[in-house]
């Protein structure tokens, strides 16, 4: 006993003079930055270490030639990565084993299949941060206002968007829009054209045993209704527009409609934005009855690069931010999705986002993206279909020829994997 808190006074003086702290660097999303600093600072309490904590672009995908640039250099400035499930495959052989690094109750605590996507080639890549799932938040005040109910197809959500639209419009709205989403050429479109094409039977581009099925008439019919809506119900801008711009527009109360991911039930209850209490929100609409809504599935995660010189400290913050108790703290602040199921029964977590049981719903029909045929081909997979489905909105190709292009383009791309 007394041996016990006499090492912990060795420790808590080392701590104090800093002779054993250490420092690891860790990656964080801009829109996690003030979280992951909150926890870099009770981690820095319990531990005595320091996490200095790396803003990542704003645009989430060009951190991958970030990443891949620092782990070909075998780089030591980094050490815990955040990353996004369809990055795993792409980078499982820069990752750390954590499967013994971890403790097992604390694996054991996330959903199965989450940190199941993370179990690469018999090695633990990443722990489970946060699910994400893409949802349809709506104007719940308008709504009621002219007598509609929340929609169940993506036609009963265009018509009740241009109905609404038009009606505020004339009542002096003039910036008010039907349905804002994401059309950029960024992996963003994949996500919410994936949503469109298998929630109207059209697949998921290349099929879990490595089909390319994109060539199919629902997957034409879903990317022609969705060009139909730019210019109507959605502005032009959406073509350029992300997750940020076009929560944006939503907030500032001018659209009825808009696709996301459940970190909006968050912002758009925080003073900045005009519609606080004013939102509903349910699973995304689907392309015809007895089809399932197919929100894309986004769960986020974090690693430790195999480089790093601190790889047991890192996995203990890894621990730590993966953890229930930030995960809660994550849930109940910014209304972001756990990844521990147990949170799901929290009082406090249902508090703040109290559709979350619904969203388990959500997760399990959840459109999944190729990444786990692809590997480390993914990226170029998803750049040749959003680049592609782009165009297509944009009007600058077909749909039906753009699709046959496209197709022939994944079969080689599916080749290199
Ligand atoms: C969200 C999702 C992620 C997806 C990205 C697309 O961050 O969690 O999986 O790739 O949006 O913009």
């Amino acid at each position: 006993m007394k041996k016990t808190i006499a090492a912990a006074a060795f420790m808590a003086a080392l701590w104090a003079t800093g002779a054993h702290a250490e420092t690891i660097n860790v990656f964080c999303a801009p829109t996690e930055y003030d979280f992951c600093t909150k926890i870099a600072g009770e981690w820095k309490d319990k531990t005595g270490n320091e996490a200095k904590i790396n803003k990542m672009p704003a645009l989430l995908d060009d951190a991958i030639p970030l990443y891949q640039q620092l782990l070909a250099a075998k780089s030591t400035d980094m050490d815990v990565l955040f990353l996004d499930v369809i990055w795993l495959g792409m980078f499982k052989n820069n990752m750390l084993d954590l499967s013994k690094l971890i403790p097992k109750e604390e694996q054991d605590a996330q959903f199965e299949s989450t940190l199941g996507a993370a179990r690469l080639d018999g090695a633990l890549v990443a722990m489970p941060a946060y699910m994400d799932v893409g949802l349809m938040f709506y104007r719940k005040d308008l709504l009621e206002k002219y007598g509609k109910t929340p929609p169940k197809t993506w036609d009963d959500m265009a018509a009740t968007a241009k109905d609404i639209q038009d009606k505020e419009r004339e009542a002096g709205n003039k910036d008010m829009w039907g349905y804002v989403w994401q059309a950029k050429s960024y992996e963003g479109l994949t996500c919410d054209a994936i949503e469109l094409i298998a929630s109207n039977g059209g697949g998921t581009i290349i099929s879990d045993d490595g089909k390319v099925t994109i060539d199919n008439p629902q997957a034409a019919e879903a990317i022609d209704k969705a060009k139909g809506w730019i210019g109507t119900i959605s502005p032009q801008g959406v073509l350029n527009y992300d997750e940020e711009a076009s929560r944006a527009i939503f907030e500032n109360g001018n659209s009825v409609f808009h696709r996301n991911w459940p970190y909006v039930w968050g912002t758009s209850h925080e003073d900045a934005s005009k519609i606080v209490d004013k939102v509903g929100v349910m699973p995304l609409p689907v392309g015809k009855e007895g089809e399932k809504s197919s929100g894309c599935l986004g769960p986020m995660y974090f690693g430790v690069s195999k480089y790093s010189s601190h790889p047991d400290a890192s996995a203990d913050f890894v621990g730590f931010i993966t953890g229930k108790d930030a995960q809660k703290d994550r849930a109940v602040e910014y209304a972001v999705n756990p990844s521990v199921p147990a949170l799901y029964e929290d009082p406090d977590v249902l508090k703040k986002i109290p559709f979350l049981k619904d969203n388990r719903q959500a997760f399990a029909d959840a459109a999944v993206r190729p990444s786990g045929y692809t590997g480390t081909s993914y990226n170029r997979v998803s750049q040749a279909f959003y680049r592609s489905v782009h165009g297509m909105l944009s009007g600058d190709t077909k749909v039906e020829p753009g699709l046959k292009q496209l197709s022939k383009r994944l079969e080689k791309l599916k080749e290199s994997r």
